[in-house]
């Protein structure tokens, strides 16, 4: 039975370490300056959120979301220990994608040198928090019907440049960093039903979009961009707005649902599992996960203190962290479970 493997896993974050003191004296460039700018503290974000520090691309322009993302897919096709240009798919789940169009997908095809004639397929998936559940879903069926023999699947995020750095969008912006992880896919003949990618489903709720959402324009509406950007007053529209309480109490019930429906619907318990990687948006949503969902503690994954939220690439950018750090081996089982704007929301069981 053909079943589909990860092949590679890697992950990148840009050099900048942004800490929690740190915040409170960046511009909307997130530039330091001498004066606080923004009325937070490292006390309300560690104890509400559970972040400490989190990364950020130069304020320049120097870096795109694509070469975030072309970083992390470098190191999981290195892992995988293949060669570019056999990657004949490429699923690449973002929030903040280069430009509007086209999807970034053909932007790090071509930055991977393996664009042209012959190039492969690109999709550019949406699902915000919830795009790489959604994406293995996907890769996972591309390779098992024998569609494609390599898929890259990438989420990478570039979070900095959005963010409203002022007392009014504090509330989002001292949640999100920058970060990119991937993952290669490929089929094995095999007759162990547990190997690989052993489970994923999915799920949205659209009456939870306006929860969570960052709208930049309105194409209903002519013209479509209304706002002076360069006004603080006006350019409310360029940065994510959030009903924090609501995506709060959202994010625990349907992490709690999909991790418990991943066990009954596969049969396996936590002895069968090695970790439990949830989406990183809230240190407090992921313990309030762990204990309504009665998941081993010492079982759970976390990197939120060290990177934020990275939106897409956080559980594939959580794994490769403990994987540097000795914690992950090959071949260990991991359920994933994962929540993000739409409302969207997933888990998937897989090994390493
Ligand atoms: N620094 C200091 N104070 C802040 C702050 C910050 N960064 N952000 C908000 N506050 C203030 C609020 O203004 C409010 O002040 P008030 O009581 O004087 O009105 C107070 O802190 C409490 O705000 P509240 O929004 O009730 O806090 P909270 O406990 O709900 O925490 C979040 C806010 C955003 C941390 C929390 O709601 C959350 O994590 N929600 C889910 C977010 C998420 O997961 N998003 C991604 C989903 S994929």
């Amino acid at each position: 039975m053909r079943r589909s493997i990860l092949l590679g896993l890697g992950s990148y974050v840009p050099d900048r370490v942004v800490t929690n003191e740190e915040i409170p004296y960046l511009d909307e460039r997130h530039e330091r300056r001498a004066e606080v700018q923004t009325e937070t503290s490292d006390a309300w974000i560690r104890t509400r959120t559970g972040v400490e520090a989190r990364r950020y691309v130069p304020a320049g322009g120097s870096m795109a979301c694509s070469d975030l993302a072309l970083e992390a897919s470098r190191r999981a096709i290195a892992d995988a220990s293949i060669e570019a240009r056999e990657i004949d798919c490429i699923i690449y789940a973002t929030l903040s994608p280069d430009i509007h169009f086209p999807g970034t997908a053909v932007f790090l095809q071509s930055k991977l040198g393996i664009s042209g004639e012959e190039g492969c397929a690109c999709y550019d998936i949406r699902q915000q928090c919830s795009g790489f559940v959604y994406g293995l879903q996907m890769a996972d069926a591309l390779v098992r019907t024998g569609t494609y023999r390599r898929v890259l699947l990438v989420g990478a995020e570039l979070h900095s440049h959005s963010l409203d750095y002022s007392t009014r969008g504090r509330d989002v912006m001292v949640l999100f960093g920058d970060g990119a992880g991937a993952v290669v896919i490929g089929p094995s003949e095999t007759d162990d039903e547990r190997a690989g990618v052993l489970y994923t489903r999915v799920g949205a709720d659209g009456t939870g979009a306006w929860d969570l959402y960052l709208k930049v324009f309105e194409i209903s509406k002519a013209p479509y961009v209304w706002y002076d950007a360069a006004d603080r007053e006006q350019n409310l529209v360029k940065y994510p707005q959030m009903n924090g309480k609501r995506v709060f109490l959202h994010a625990v019930r349907h992490m709690v649902l999909a991790s418990q429906r991943a066990l009954s619907e596969t049969g396996l318990g936590w002895n069968d599992i090695d970790w439990f990687v949830p989406h990183q948006a809230n240190l407090r949503i992921n313990e309030a996960v762990t204990q309504y969902a009665e998941i081993p503690p010492e079982k759970v994954l976390n990197s939120i203190q060290l990177y934020g939220n990275t939106t897409a690439a956080s559980v594939p950018l959580t794994l490769d962290h403990w994987r540097r750090e000795g914690k992950v081996r090959e071949h260990d089982r991991v359920l994933a479970t994962v929540f993000g704007s739409g409302y969207t929301w997933g888990a998937a069981i897989f090994q390493i």
